[in-house]
């Protein structure tokens, strides 16, 4: 692989712009390390907090795959315009000791020339504040705060959202920190609070009735994702980079494989988080990705930092558009 695929998020460079993103695909250790051996630059581990109520979540989570007709399956290999459409919740773990194991794979990482990244969501915000300052001491080198989580709508209690929550955590760690916003999130609000990187966007709350028995999929509103997304995720990427240019951005939802990595960062992103590939097709997707996107700045002849932002730099106006037209 001759591209050059380097990349720098929230000061961190990175070897490529493939992040394996948060989910119960990076929850275990051996799961967390097959990801790094796919190639991935980064996995943020699953997210965690103290709260019994997000741990419940989870333990009562539910996953389907639903077709373009939106008939559900159980989960498996994905085709392209497959959803994903699920219930999730917190890991319970014992923060000192969930430190300890992920900053252990933090150190495998670096022999990698990659990183392990806790994830918080904040429930009450004085032990997210300790819990940010137990990964700092632990080692690691990197964490992601999650303020957008979908599920913030339905959880009774236990995931907490809102750009407000940054910046006390901001002021408890030095460590580079990006904020995973929500789509209609403050850009400026989350940079404002300290982030150093904005991780945008998270997923949608959906709604779908099963024809045959009359009552929801899953029996709840859930989260859902899919490819249909990326060109909405591409908008708001081009548009965070439009208004904060020195913004670190990563990517994510939607991203299905390297072309559509290519497409993020021509949007703006510095580097993009592939969930829903990485829970329906495993850890190759991501090794994949990073193939077809050396495979694709080598056709182009190009590197990953000249791609950033390059298509977002060529949008016109409607008004600059039919001036032209007229000429
Ligand atoms: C089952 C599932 C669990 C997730 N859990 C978390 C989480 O704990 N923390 C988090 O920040 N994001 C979580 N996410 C969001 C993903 O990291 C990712 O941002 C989102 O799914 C969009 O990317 P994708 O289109 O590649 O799936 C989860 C996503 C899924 C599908």
């Amino acid at each position: 692989m001759s591209a050059d695929l380097a990349t720098t998020v929230a000061g961190l460079d990175l070897k490529n712009p493939v992040i394996a993103g948060s989910s119960e695909a990076t929850a275990e250790p051996g799961q967390i390390r097959a990801c790094l051996e796919a190639g991935a630059a980064a996995v943020v581990a699953k997210s965690v907090n103290e709260s019994p109520a997000a741990h419940a979540n989870l333990r009562a989570a539910e996953y389907v795959l639903l077709d373009e007709h939106l008939r559900a399956r159980p989960l498996g290999p994905a085709q392209r315009m497959d959803s994903l459409f699920c219930r999730s919740g917190l890991l319970e773990v014992e923060l000192a000791e969930w430190a300890e194991t992920l900053a252990t794979l933090d150190r495998e990482a670096a022999q990698r020339d990659a990183y392990v990244v806790p994830s918080l969501i904040v429930a009450g915000l004085d032990r997210a504040v300790e819990a940010a300052a137990t990964f700092e001491s632990a080692g690691l080198r990197w964490l992601e705060l999650n303020v957008g989580a979908p599920h913030a709508s339905e959880a009774a209690e236990g995931i907490g959202a809102g750009v407000e929550l940054v910046r006390r955590i901001r002021d408890a760690v030095s460590l580079p920190l990006t904020v995973k916003l929500a789509p209609d999130d403050s850009v400026a609000d989350a940079l404002a609070a300290g982030a150093d990187a904005v991780c945008i966007a998270t997923r949608a709350m959906g709604f779908v009735p099963d024809l045959t028995t009359r009552r929801p999929v899953l029996g709840t509103f859930a989260a859902v994702g899919g490819a249909w997304a990326l060109p909405l995720t591409l908008y708001r990427v081009a548009k965070t980079h439009a208004a904060h240019p020195e913004a670190s951005i990563v990517a994510t939802n939607g991203a299905r494989d390297g072309l559509d990595v290519a497409r993020l960062l021509l949007a703006g992103a510095s580097a993009v988080a592939l969930a829903s590939a990485v829970l329906t097709d495993g850890p190759a997707a991501l090794g994949r990705a990073v193939e077809e996107l050396a495979g694709y700045c080598e056709e182009q002849g190009t590197s990953v930092r000249d791609l950033i932002g390059e298509a977002a730099h060529h949008v016109q106006t409607y008004e600059e558009v039919a001036i032209e037209r007229r000429h």
